[in-house]
């Protein structure tokens, strides 16, 4: 997928001019010719480049205003167990710091239904001064930084204190960001916007050295309007302030504008923000209906007469409009009074729709509806809204069914970090977590707990993966002391608001989920009363899809289920600790509700690690010398073992088979996570990853392939098979394969063959005697041979071995080739505790973005180009330049070892 670039103007403005999506980005060159029908004055130009970077406020004042009074940090939240229940919120008392809220508030306006709520600007700007916004501030000192940017992924580790739950990076603190605008005189009469994807965090937006607005909530995307505070002809600065709080978070937040800022110019009548609703209410195989809803705005001083016009279109795979218009239509004059807005509806019927449904057994197919504004016979706006075409259905028999056909969830829950390349977006990044867990069979994710980049959603549309958005990980009880509850009683309408209006036209969210584990479980019917309130707030922006909350605590017969449409249960429907799984419990008393294990699993380990010895369980928390060592702070990788609150994927495949009414499963976690590192808060990133940080497939992978793609003929075998201290000792081997029988050799001497037992997902041999040489397994489907694989023991780390999982990348320094090495022997065989420093040289048209090895404990920096492997492995990230065209060689040698090369092409954008 590209992005439009703002060193191409020329190209951006095609773009805009043409009204065509970001993804849209080819079709724009292969039509270059523009009727003056064509030329609309839409500009949505990438505002990424050229920003100036501060960390702290002048003169090194850490306070000098806050968004609103924080309370004071009594207790850390570090290390308290996912599942303990949160508190009630600290009533604090208003303190002399000056205060920015009563600015801020007024931002979300559009976002609050009742006219009478909206916040009123106060007259006089904040009693505050903030020289970094000047428009005559001398930032040339500052660092220059491209967007998205995540400041606090450069470290260092904290390597004491109470920082695990956050990820060991600082993320706190006030940091700055400037940028020039400069506005052409022909500008003058336009509205002028700045669309934030997402800010980390209470961001407040300076224009001119006056307050503009601003969003408390890291994850939403929101809107300043630039227009009252610019002036066309003249340059103008922007700054931005973000203020995260320390103890905000239960993972890596993340700080900085770490996702898109966008520019955008419209005349005064024009699509209002996310002003287009598609929805579908009829959809068959021969026909549907495809309906919409136009808000317009208008900023001008007079009324306007407008004429709408929709077109609709067939997308291709690359998201690129094929085709003439499949639908015109044309709505009725509609009249948008002078500093107001109106809404108009219409709608097509289409015959034979090519319907969006998830892979593999479904095609994404997707369309775009283009919406022309014209004021008399002129363009003022073209706005493009893709949309898919498929029907979902819950059913508390069937679970999940998209156009008919019964889908179960075989999803993974994922938080927003890309890993070494920490909360800043990147659109391959994401692409290759989603293609790994696509290779694993997984055909969902669960937005955990928070609104994701814009650009994930056009992702999981285009490759058919289905989403559950979600908007909160708390309401009005705390998890953490300053996390989001300090701002839900003020800004949860307009959070919730912005995702839905933002998201809505996704085919690939089947539902939105209103929160995570909220204290509210605990809270009776007031819990309840919030959880109909936010529920209420998503049908009223979307009737299409239903609306859930995951609950760990709450039971059948507690009032907070009873407000969802789906019930979704974390680690409760398998059963937590010593309770019983609860899906019978909340089947019996909703028969009708679809129910979802919206948190599976929770099982931990750390990539290549084999501690014994090896329990006969098949799931158990981990305890020292039980599946977890405190010394090395590993948790052994024979994926049996979980949080104490979680299963093995083992016995959460076991509760979903015997109760088969349920929908499916998000396992926590698909990938680590920075943060979190359950159960040892002294390392820096999780242990649940089903992947690990580096993006290395952990051995837990193959259990859920095993269940997950059933017509995949494999095998997978663990652990490693090169154990010279343990010659003579009891080294037990277990088999993950989709088929349901295996035989297990060692040197060629059967060990015996093992048949799956009902509700059994892997084969173990646990009395096997280490001998060195070489494992096989031979595993058979319905009596036939249907996979083999086999490990051999490794002779002394000899060469490295790189490959780059891409070998071409576009030169537009954003595209990104992850190049793994592997410490191999003579034979090519993988080193698997070889733990060698690596060092990577790049030279040609790329560069080295950041290195990881997967180890939960390591505090090399993430940008180091050198670094040791962990287990045999190491990843390189690397960016081919801005402009880059030829190729890009990536060199890595480590002392003692033959060196490894791996070529990576850069092509230049056309
Ligand atoms: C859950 C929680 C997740 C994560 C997980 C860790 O209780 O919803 O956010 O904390 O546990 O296993």
């Amino acid at each position: 997928m590209k992005q439009l670039r703002q060193r191409w103007p020329g190209l951006v403005l095609a773009a805009a001019m043409l009204g065509v999506a970001p993804g849209a980005f080819h079709q724009v060159l292969a039509a270059p010719q523009q009727s003056a029908d064509n030329l609309v004055p839409r500009q949505r130009i990438l505002f990424n480049d050229g920003w100036r970077f501060q960390l702290g406020d002048p003169d090194g004042n850490s306070a000098p205003y806050l968004y609103d009074i924080r309370p004071e940090v009594k207790k850390s939240a570090d290390g308290k167990e996912a599942d303990a229940m949160p508190e009630e919120a600290v009533r604090v008392a208003r303190a002399n710091t000056p205060l920015l809220r009563a600015w801020i508030l007024p931002t979300g306006n559009a976002f609050i239904k009742d006219p009478s709520k909206r916040y009123t600007r106060p007259a006089q700007p904040p009693a505050v001064e903030a020289p970094y916004a000047r428009l005559d501030f001398n930032d040339s000192a500052w660092r220059s930084v491209q967007l998205p940017h995540d400041w606090a992924i450069e470290g260092p580790f904290l390597t004491t204190g109470p920082y695990g739950g956050m990820g060991r990076l600082k993320t706190w603190g006030p940091a700055w960001y400037r940028k020039k605008l400069t506005l052409p005189a022909g500008d003058k009469g336009k509205s002028i916007f700045l669309d934030v994807d997402g800010a980390m965090s209470y961001a407040s937006v300076w224009v001119n050295g006056q307050l503009a607005g601003g969003w408390p909530y890291g994850y939403n995307s929101f809107r300043i309007n630039l227009t009252p505070y610019v002036k066309p002809g003249a340059d103008n600065q922007i700054a931005i302030r973000l203020d995260n709080p320390a103890e905000s978070a239960r993972w890596y937040p993340g700080a900085g504008l770490y996702r898109n800022v966008w520019l955008t110019k419209t005349e005064p009548v024009h699509v209002g923000q996310w002003g287009v609703h598609v929805s579908t209410p009829k959809v068959s195989r021969e026909s549907a209906q495809v309906a919409w809803q136009v808000t317009l705005d208008n900023d001008g001083s007079a009324a306007a007469e407008v004429d709408v016009t929709t077109q609709l279109y067939a997308l291709d795979e690359q998201g690129r409009t094929t085709g003439n218009a499949v639908a015109t239509v044309a709505s009725p004059r509609t009249s948008v009074a002078a500093g107001a807005s109106a809404t108009l509806s219409g709608d097509a019927t289409l015959a034979n729709p090519r319907l969006w449904g998830p892979l593999p057994t479904q095609k994404p197919n997707r369309y775009t509806a283009v919406t022309t504004v014209r004021q008399g016979s002129r363009v003022v706006d073209r706005y493009t809204t893709p949309f898919g075409i498929r029907t979902i259905r819950w059913d508390g028999e069937t679970g999940l069914s998209v156009n008919g056909e019964k889908i179960k969830i075989q999803g993974v829950n994922n938080h927003h970090d890309l890993g070494s390349l920490g909360a800043a977006f990147n659109v391959r990044a994401a692409e290759r977590q989603l293609e790994i867990l696509q290779e694993m069979g997984a055909n969902a994710v669960r937005m955990s707990h928070n609104p994701p980049d814009p650009q994930l959603l056009e992702l999981t549309d285009r490759m058919g993966m289905l989403v559950v958005d979600e908007v909160f990980d708390s309401w009005e009880r705390k998890k953490t002391p300053l996390d989001f509850h300090l701002t839900f009683p003020d800004w949860h309408e307009q959070d919730l608001r912005a995702m839905l209006r933002r998201d809505r036209n996704h085919p690939s969210i089947v539902m939105w989920s209103v929160g995570n584990e909220v204290g509210e479980q605990y809270g009776g019917e007031a819990g309840a009363a919030i959880g109909k309130r936010l529920v209420q707030i998503t049908r009223e922006e979307d009737s299409s899809r239903p609306a859930t909350n995951a609950m760990n605590w709450a039971k059948a017969d507690m009032p907070l289920p009873a407000a969802m449409d789906v019930i979704s249960l974390n680690y409760q429907g398998s059963g937590i600790r010593t309770l019983p799984g609860q899906f019978p419990a909340f089947h019996e008393k909703f028969p009708d509700k679809a129910i979802l294990h919206t948190e599976s699993a929770s099982a931990l380990s750390s990539r290549g690690e084999y501690q014994f010895p090896v329990p006969g369980v098949t799931s158990a928390a981990v305890r020292p010398g039980a599946g977890g060592d405190p010394k090395t702070q590993q948790v052994s990788a024979y994926e049996l073992f979980a949080a104490d609150f979680g299963s093995s994927a083992d016995r959460s495949f076991a509760s979903l088979d015997q109760n088969p009414y349920t929908a499916g499963e998000f396992v926590w976690t698909g990938w680590d996570y920075i943060g979190e590192p359950t159960p040892y808060y002294g390392a820096r990133s999780s242990y649940s990853g089903i992947i690990d940080l580096a993006g290395f497939r952990k051995d837990r992978y193959y259990i859920y392939q095993s269940r997950w793609r059933p017509e995949l003929p494999m095998v997978h075998i663990l652990p490693h098979w090169t154990w010279p201290d343990r010659v003579g000792e009891v080294t037990p081997v277990h088999v993950f394969t989709s088929g349901d029988e295996a035989e297990l050799f060692v040197n060629g001497k059967s060990q015996g063959r093992l048949k799956k037992a009902p509700y059994a997902y892997r084969l173990r041999w646990d009395y096997v005697v280490y001998e060195p040489g070489e494992i096989s397994v031979v595993a058979y489907k319905d009596g036939k041979e249907w996979a083999r694989s086999s490990v051999k023991t490794a002779g002394d780390a000899a060469a490295l071995q790189a490959s780059a999982d891409r070998s071409a990348i576009d030169g537009d320094g954003r595209d990104l080739s992850f190049v793994s090495v592997r410490i191999v022997d003579k034979d090519g065989i993988l080193s698997p505790r070889a733990k060698n420093r690596v060092r990577f040289t790049v030279e040609g048209t790329g560069e080295l973005v950041s290195t990881d090895n997967g180890d939960p404990t390591s505090f090399e920096s993430f940008q180091s180009p050198e670094r040791a492997a962990f287990n045999g492995m190491v990843l390189a990230i690397i960016r081919a330049k801005p402009g880059a065209d030829g190729a890009i060689t990536v060199r890595a040698s480590a002392e003692g070892l033959r060196g490894a090369v791996a070529t990576i092409q850069a092509r230049k954008q056309r």
